[in-house]
C-alpha cells in the first residue's frame, strides 16, 4: 500500500509536533514543518522529514510548496495547525495587532490552502484538517482577535467544503483547552502587543497575567495535546470524515449550551467562567 503523506504547519511544540509525532508512528510520511530554522534542525535531528513555513510569509509558502512537490508527487493531506492567540480588550487592539493575529491564523492558512489546491484538484484527491478552536463559535472576553480568526477560519472551511470537488475533504477540529504552549505564547504576545498601562482594563490585565502564571490551575482542564493527534489520525482515515470535530468537554458543553441558551444567557455564563 502507498505511503500516506501529509504536511503540518506549526510542528515545533504542542498540537503540531504531537500530531506529527502519532503520525510517523502509525507509518505516514510526515513534512513537519517549523517556522524557525533552529526547530527544524531539532526535528531533523529526531529523525522528522521536516523544513521551514512561516505561514504569514507568501514567500515562505512558495518555497515550502517548491519543497513538497520535489519531495513527493502525491501529497495525501495538510494539516493547518499554525497559530498563536494575541490576548486583549477588543478597545486594546490596534489595527496591526490585528493584522499580525489574522496574518498566521487565516490568511496563511487560506494562502497555503489555495496553493495547495490545484495539487489535489490534480491528484482527484486530498484532505485538509483546519485547527479552529471552541472559540471557533463562541467568543470569550479578552480573546477577541484569536477568536475572530478562527470564527474567519470556519466560514472559510465551510465554504471551501461546498466549493471543491468530490474526493477532496475539507474537515474542521474544535478543540478546547490542550496542554501546549499556547498561554506561554500568548502571555509574550500581550506584552508585545498590548499597552496594559493605559488600558481602560489595566486592572482586569493584571489579574489576568496572574491567572495565566498560575499553570497548575490552568492545566487541570486541559487534554494532552496526544489527545488531538488521535482525532487527526481518526480523520484522515475515515473514508467519509465529517465537516467538524469537537475535542474536549468543553468544547462538547460550549457546543450544547450555545444550542440552547439565548445570547444574553450564554453571556452570562462565559463572563462568570472567565
Ligand atoms: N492549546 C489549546 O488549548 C488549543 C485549543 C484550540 C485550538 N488550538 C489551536 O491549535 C493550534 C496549535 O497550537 P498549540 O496549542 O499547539 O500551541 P503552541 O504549542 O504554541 O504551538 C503553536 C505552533 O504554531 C507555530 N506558529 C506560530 N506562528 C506561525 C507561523 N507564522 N508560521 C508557522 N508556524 C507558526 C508555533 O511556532 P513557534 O514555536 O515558532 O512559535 C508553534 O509551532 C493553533 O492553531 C491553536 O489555535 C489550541
Amino acid at each position: 500500500m502507498e505511503q500516506k503523506t501529509i504536511l503540518i504547519t506549526g510542528c515545533s511544540s504542542g498540537i503540531g509536533y504531537a500530531t506529527a509525532a502519532y503520525l510517523r508512528k502509525k507509518g505516514y510520511r510526515v513534512f513537519a514543518t517549523c517556522r524557525k530554522q533552529k526547530d527544524v534542525k531539532i526535528l531533523q535531528r529526531k529523525g522528522f522529514e521536516s523544513f521551514l513555513l512561516d505561514v504569514s510569509s507568501s514567500e515562505s509558502i512558495n518555497k515550502a510548496i517548491m519543497e513538497v512537490k520535489k519531495r513527493t508527487k502525491c501529497l495525501y493531506a495538510l494539516f493547518n495547525n499554525a497559530g498563536f492567540v494575541i490576548p486583549g480588550a477588543v478597545e486594546d487592539l490596534s489595527r496591526n495587532t490585528l493584522r499580525v493575529q489574522f496574518e498566521t491564523n487565516i490568511f496563511g492558512a487560506i494562502e497555503l490552502t489555495n496553493s495547495i489546491m490545484p495539487l489535489f484538484r490534480k491528484q482527484k484527491k486530498g484532505r485538509i484538517i483546519f485547527n479552529s478552536s471552541v472559540l471557533g463559535f463562541v467568543s470569550a472576553p479578552y480573546k477577541s482577535a484569536y477568536s475572530a480568526s478562527k470564527y474567519a477560519m470556519e466560514a472559510f472551511s465551510d465554504s471551501l467544503r461546498l466549493e471543491t470537488p468530490i474526493g477532496i475533504h475539507v474537515t474542521l477540529i474544535e478543540p478546547g483547552p490542550v496542554k501546549t504552549k499556547i498561554d506561554e505564547n500568548a502571555l509574550n504576545n500581550f506584552k508585545k502587543y498590548i499597552d496594559q498601562k493605559n488600558s481602560a482594563h489595566a486592572d482586569i490585565y493584571k489579574k489576568h497575567l496572574l491567572r495565566l502564571s498560575e499553570e497548575k490551575l490552568v492545566n487541570f482542564f486541559r487534554l494532552p495535546a496526544h489527545k488531538v493527534a488521535v482525532k487527526v489520525y481518526y480523520i484522515l482515515e475515515h473514508t467519509k470524515p465529517r465537516p467538524r470535530y469537537y475535542i474536549t468537554i468543553t468544547t462538547y458543553i460550549m457546543g450544547y449550551l450555545k444550542r440552547i441558551l439565548s445570547s444574553r444567557m450564554m453571556d452570562r455564563l462565559i463572563s462568570r467562567a472567565s
